[in-house]
């Protein structure tokens, strides 16, 4: 199996995914789920626009919620590079590779670079943006999951290897990838710039199209919370799937959908992933067996439903390939056989 190589030397410094932007027809609804249910803290607001940011996070806004009288979609997802030199550079180098990429104004971010990926996702570079209190310790003001801080997002594709390449020319990694076995054919790339598994996470769909946005929390305990605020407030229904522990990279995690139908996910922090000989894992996949290390498979909506990049046209891979879902799972499952005696007797 051959996968792309890392660039150790990118043309520019991108230092974590950041900040994404999503459009919400009913705004109320989704602040009282954002604020509630996750336990962002509004950064500012206005009748059209939420800027939404972590309890542990500086930044203003991890999160920004625009009206929409539209179909919901993602506008953009949103990268830090380390400088404002990095902007500069990264400028060149798209404008050197064909790819599309311009200064644009976002409000309390300082320049910002928007290009289009390999996929045609639509991402933007900021350096810096405007800070806010840390209010990590500040509990009094803390609602359900009290969300720390955005960690990543994932996309699906219809070329995992192509998407994971353009990234590790600009100097991400590898941690770890999903093959299918047998087939050979890899259909998940996880990448990172940061020290844990994951900024950008590509999964094999029709896309280019957003699938979830990750937020850390700081136990267990604290999911707990957000699915309690969720199920006193209105929001039951909202749980799509887990709480479970991933088999790949190791987190407790449970997912999502806001009133706009867009993912997120809640889990812990992941392992840390930093020396140069902790090479990708392959993680293979047959179709048949729960790649959770427990807790159910994902159900079909999981699969298959994720929110559209705005103006982006959706490609379909050259296959599908049927991943085990919680319904197959549940229609197929033998109990009984499956059960393991708890304990040895003489
Ligand atoms: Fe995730």
């Amino acid at each position: 199996m051959v996968i792309p190589q890392t660039n150790f030397n990118p043309p520019f410094n991108i230092t974590r995914a950041s900040h994404l932007v999503l459009t919400a027809q009913d705004l109320p609804a989704s602040r009282d789920f954002y604020t509630q249910v996750l336990g962002l803290l509004v950064s500012d607001e206005d009748a059209n626009t939420i800027f939404l940011r972590g309890v542990e996070e500086r930044g203003h806004h991890s999160l920004t919620l625009k009206k929409t009288a539209a179909e919901p979609t993602c506008e953009c997802v949103g990268m830090h590079v380390f400088g404002e030199e990095d902007l500069d550079k990264a400028k060149f180098h798209f404008d050197q590779a064909g790819v599309p990429a311009k200064f644009i104004e976002v409000p309390f971010q300082t320049r910002t670079l928007r290009f289009l990926d390999a996929m045609g996702t639509p991402v933007e570079l900021c350096a810096t943006m405007q800070t806010k209190p840390r209010l990590h310790v500040e509990v009094n003001t803390h609602q359900g999951a009290r969300a720390l801080r955005m960690d990543h997002y994932q996309v699906l594709v219809p070329d995992v290897l192509a998407a994971a390449r353009f990234y590790m020319d600009l100097g991400f990694r590898i941690s770890d990838y999903i093959v299918v076995q047998g087939a050979g054919a890899v259909v998940g790339t996880f990448l990172y710039r940061k020290s844990n598994p994951w900024d950008i996470v590509f999964l094999h769909r029709s896309g280019p199209r957003f699938h979830h946005c990750g937020y850390v929390v700081e136990s267990l305990y604290d999911i707990v919370r957000g699915l309690d605020t969720a199920g006193n407030i209105g929001f039951a229904d909202r749980i799509e799937h887990g709480p479970g522990r991933h088999g790949h990279g190791h987190s407790y995690y449970v997912y999502l959908r806001d009133p706009d139908g867009h993912r997120t996910e809640l889990l812990l922090p992941a392992i840390q992933v930093v020396d140069r000989y902790d090479e990708p894992v392959a993680c293979m996949v047959d179709g048949k067996s729960n790649g959770n290390r427990w807790g159910f498979p994902p159900p079909k909506s999981w699969f298959e439903e994720a929110s559209g990049f705005t103006g982006v046209e959706v490609k379909r891979p050259p296959f599908e390939g049927e991943p085990l879902t919680l319904e197959t799972y549940l229609n197929t499952r033998q109990w009984r056989r499956a059960a393991q005696p708890l304990r040895q007797t003489a």
